[in-house]
């Protein structure tokens, strides 16, 4: 089997890569372990920076986001008891954030992936990646049914994610790793109930971080700062409603109202950045490349940054023959993606409580947040990174 780019992983930088290239006349395969039910049912993230809602209507993948897809103008951090808003749009010319289901992106891009009659496969197994290093890099798998393939490519995309074969497909003296781990996870849950507030609200409490987001008028997404070992047998349903309550409490009369919860699960929170992104004919995109703690909602979001800025480059290689942008691609990638980090880590340092830090630490927080909700500047500062920066910014 031949193909001119080999994408391993769909998820949303998989699956948007290959959309991207084929839009452009690029043909791709696209290679994933597990089935279409689970990639579509796997409950993530939630908000898409205005960028990406902007990718997504160019690009012919925007008539349901558009339809059920929540554009929100504010969000709202709550510390001492009551709210502080951040006008999101009043301070970024109108740039707002959508709340909308990753796997809903993933039911877009697979239909849309499907409707192009190009390969994806699923189920596959034991992918390896040969040849990185030269003209003709080739992806071995075995198909669903066991039969061993080998295709060769021009150019191969490790787009598996966090625990992919593609990053340590470089070989560990050519690649560096910036790791960060937290002392801390989100507990996440759904929850049947109506919508508690009409922007998302990030919580600061002594007691932990939590955060209410939604899905949809009858289906609201709440998360919890918990410890990293936690399980979910650790929590039964009155402890978090307890929790959440607590860490929510003021003295503005709003309280969140409860549900029945239907999903409960714990999420690490670390930060990973592997450069480069590349070696040889293997370009890294999206999660297989960085990891970035939830609370900036920045994970998607780079993906797709990523591979926009992959396919252009693939674009400008097979259009005009020119690989300038293909040997940038690393570095301007990295650009964003350190933004993005260090903005997931100054949000994380804002709103946690560091239970081994002392009482100056706690006073230095609630000066940030006072200063971030009072000052137009740093409010910002806050909001232009929270939409998104442009991507012709960084
Ligand atoms: P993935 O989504 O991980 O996709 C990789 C795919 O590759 C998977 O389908 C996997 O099955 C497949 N795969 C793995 N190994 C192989 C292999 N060997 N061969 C073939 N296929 C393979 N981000 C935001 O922007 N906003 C948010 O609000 C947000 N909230 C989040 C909340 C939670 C609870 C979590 C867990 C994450 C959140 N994120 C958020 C992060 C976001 O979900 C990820 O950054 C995003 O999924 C990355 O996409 P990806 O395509 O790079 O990787
Ligand atoms: C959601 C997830 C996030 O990580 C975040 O910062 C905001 C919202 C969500 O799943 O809705």
């Amino acid at each position: 089997m031949r193909t001119q780019v080999g994408i391993i992983g769909a998820g949303p930088a998989g699956l948007l890569l290959a959309h991207l290239l084929q839009l452009r006349g690029i043909e791709s395969v696209v290679l994933e372990t597990r089935s279409r039910q689970e990639i579509e049912a796997t409950i993530r993230a939630g908000v898409l920076e205005q960028g990406t809602v902007d990718l997504l209507n160019e690009t012919g993948l925007g008539e349901r986001l558009r339809r059920e897809g929540l554009a929100h103008e504010g969000v709202i951090l709550r510390f001492g008891g009551q709210n502080h808003r951040i006008p999101l749009a009043e301070l970024t010319g109108g740039r707002c954030i959508t709340v909308y289901a990753q796997h809903e992106v993933i039911r877009d891009l697979v239909k849309a992936r499907f409707d192009s009659g190009e390969a994806l496969l699923f189920g596959v197994k034991d992918i390896s990646l040969l040849d990185l290093e030269t003209q003709l890099p080739k992806l071995r798998f075995h198909d669903e049914g066991g039969a061993l393939h080998e295709i060769a490519c021009d150019y191969i995309a490790g787009c598996d994610g966090f625990h992919g074969v593609s990053r340590p497909s470089i070989p560990s003296r050519l690649r560096k790793e910036f790791v960060r781990v937290s002392p801390f996870a989100w507990f996440g849950i759904l929850v049947e109930a109506p919508r508690a507030t009409e922007e998302l609200i990030y919580a600061y409490h002594e007691q932990g971080f939590a955060l209410i987001s939604t899905r949809s008028p009858k289906i609201q997404r709440l998360y919890l700062q918990c410890n990293p070992g936690d399980t979910t047998s650790l929590w039964p349903d009155t402890r978090i409603w307890e929790a959440l309550h607590t860490r929510l409490a003021g003295d503005d009369g709003w309280r969140l109202s409860e549900g029945r919860i239907f999903q409960k699960s714990v999420i690490a929170m670390r930060s990973l950045v592997v450069e480069p992104m590349q070696h040889g004919r293997l370009f890294l995109a999206g999660d297989a490349a960085h990891i970035v703690p939830p609370t900036g909602a920045k994970g998607l979001n780079l993906a797709v940054a990523d591979v926009r800025v992959l396919a252009q480059a693939l674009a400008a290689f097979y259009d005009a023959g020119s690989t300038d942008l293909l040997e940038r691609y690393s570095e301007t990638a990295l650009r964003r993606v350190w933004r993005a980090e260090h903005f997931s880590w100054w949000m994380t340092s804002m709103l946690h409580r560091f239970h081994d830090e002392s009482p100056f630490h706690h006073r230095l927080q609630r000066s940030q947040l006072e200063y971030v909700t009072s000052s137009r500047a740093a409010a910002t500062m806050l909001a232009e990174n929270y939409v998104g920066l442009p991507f012709d910014k960084v």
